[in-house]
């Protein structure tokens, strides 16, 4: 690469995230080249100095990179496939959610038509990519990533995670695993309280106090999964009544109980399956054997 094109960028997505991705690039002094769909998201960039491809095909001849930052990754087909005469001797990092199989056919596809292909997933908080818990997990051929890691330096740290092309969005979607449910769990909390006629401001300090004991949960169950996962009867039969309480309390106050019913099936299934084999069966056994 030469030193004026490490320095420039094209972008294609611009949805809160490839917005926020223009802006990083460019408060770092990159030259961005952007295109989207909906052509109105486009004004906003290049109000701020981005400048504009008027198609696809011209967006990937601006740059030897371009940064995909699209709601899946049947977009990215969509998209490229408007000019797949374009791509050989790129380099077309997906920074799109997806499954890890999707992400590797992807990477499958994008090189069949000659071009390079990094994938990643962007573990910002929200789309503010500079806070300072916001990481990027890459995969993929680990020359292909370090030629394009001080280019893309500006979105994020950068957590590179080996070679095979899946596996930046196994992790990705790993830790939404833990997310989403977190995130709707504290909205039923808070609407528990809410509805109950409580003070929410004076409950939220209490949960994030409590959010400082995940870790130590984090580390015991990720030993004890090794082992076969968490699974003692008592404890078990412990968290399904457990369950049921939460379950009690939120209808009580009116309020959505299904996530806690998901969790008191799960124990009341671990109790069951521990009582049909006459040994303790973890919910994460439970889970690694698939759906019920
Ligand atoms: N936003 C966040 O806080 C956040 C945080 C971490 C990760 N992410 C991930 O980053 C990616 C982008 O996020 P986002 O919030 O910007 O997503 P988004 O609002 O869904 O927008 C993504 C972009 O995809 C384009 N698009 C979707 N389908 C398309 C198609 N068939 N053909 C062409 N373009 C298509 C949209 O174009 P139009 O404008 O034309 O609709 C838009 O520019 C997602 O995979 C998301 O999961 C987002």
């Amino acid at each position: 690469m030469s030193e004026n094109s490490t320095r420039s960028v094209t972008v294609i997505g611009l949805g809160p995230m490839g917005q926020a991705m223009v802006r990083a690039f460019l408060a770092a002094g990159v030259e961005v080249t952007v295109w989207n769909r909906t052509a109105a998201k486009i004004d906003a960039m290049a109000e701020l100095g981005a400048r504009r491809a008027a198609t696809v095909a011209d967006a990937l001849d601006a740059n030897e990179v371009t940064v995909l930052s699209l709601t899946h990754y049947a977009a990215m087909y969509d998209v490229l496939g408007q000019a797949p005469d374009r791509l050989p001797g790129k380099t077309i990092v997906n920074l799109s959610s997806d499954s890890p199989a999707r992400a590797r056919a992807g990477a499958a596809w994008v090189r069949e038509h000659g071009a390079r292909f990094i994938n990643g997933g962007v573990m910002s908080a929200g789309d503010v990519l500079d806070h300072p818990a916001s990481y990027i997990f890459y995969s993929g051929p680990r020359a292909d990533f370090d030629a394009v890691a001080e280019l893309l330096r500006p979105l994020s740290p950068q957590e590179y995670l080996g070679e095979d092309d899946g596996l930046a969005q196994l992790y990705y979607q790993g830790l939404l695993t833990v997310f989403h449910p977190w995130l709707l769990a504290f909205e039923q909390a808070i609407a528990l309280i809410a509805n109950a006629g409580h003070d929410i401001d004076a409950f939220v300090g209490f949960a994030v106090r409590s959010n400082a004991a995940f870790p130590h949960f984090m580390e015991s169950m990720s030993a004890a999964d090794q082992q076969g996962g968490w699974a003692d009867l008592a404890s078990l039969k412990m968290m399904e009544a457990g369950a049921r309480h939460v379950v009690e309390a939120s209808e009580e106050a009116g309020v959505d109980a299904t996530l806690s019913r998901t969790a008191q099936s799960f124990y009341r299934r671990a109790v069951a399956a521990s009582e049909e084999a006459g040994k303790a069966v973890s919910a994460f056994e439970l889970m690694r054997r698939g759906a019920a």
